[in-house]
């Protein structure tokens, strides 16, 4: 599959004629929320966790040197907690553009911290798309994303401002911590 998503996007789902729609990010949409929308409350969803395995073209790094981001990868029992945004539809005209560089949208149910549940869309990068990376221990995604840089300025940032968001969240994902906490140390 080629990794510019945008008309896969646009065919898959058609979001004309709806008044507003959520959209649920767990990664650089927490932190930078570069588009308008009517509402915000953390959420959560079942089944997946977040993963450093996708590649940045685009973003955080560049075609010859990609940088790495997050992705969803589906797991059993785990939590990924997030923020839940409620935007119009013409919104996704921006995301899908943002998250042009291997990431589809997926309908997922959404649980909001007051037990309340919506469903929203999630954009996941699936590893069948050319800019997947796949594991790699934490100390290595470490490594990779100090050297890493791309349009959107230093991978680095991209994990710091991660972290800092989900502290603020009250979350402590494992994984994120662990490449936060090898990065600084080096
Ligand atoms: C997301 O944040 O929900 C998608 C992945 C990203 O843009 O970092």
């Amino acid at each position: 599959m080629s990794h510019d998503t945008i008309a896969i996007n646009r065919e898959r789902q058609d979001l004309s004629g709806l008044e507003a729609v959520w959209l649920f990010g767990y990664g650089s949409l927490i932190y930078k929320v570069d588009f308008p929308y009517l509402e915000r409350a953390p959420a959560s969803i079942e089944g997946w966790s977040r993963r450093f395995w996708q590649g940045s073209h685009d973003h955080r790094g560049t075609p010859e040197a990609p940088g790495r981001v997050l992705t969803l990868i589906e797991t059993p029992g785990e939590v990924c907690t997030g923020m839940a945004y409620k935007v119009s539809p013409d919104v996704f005209e921006h995301l899908d553009h943002r998250e042009k560089n291997g990431y589809l949208r997926f309908t997922t149910a959404m649980t909001f911290r007051d037990g309340s549940q919506n469903e929203g869309l999630v954009y996941i990068a699936t590893e069948e798309n050319e800019a997947f990376l796949g594991a790699a221990p934490e100390s290595e995604i470490a490594q990779h994303i100090a050297r890493a840089s791309g349009p959107s300025g230093p991978n680095a940032e991209y994990l710091v401002k991660l972290q800092l968001a989900l502290q603020q969240l009250g979350v402590n994902d494992p994984h994120i911590t662990q490449i936060y906490e090898a990065l600084v140390e080096d």
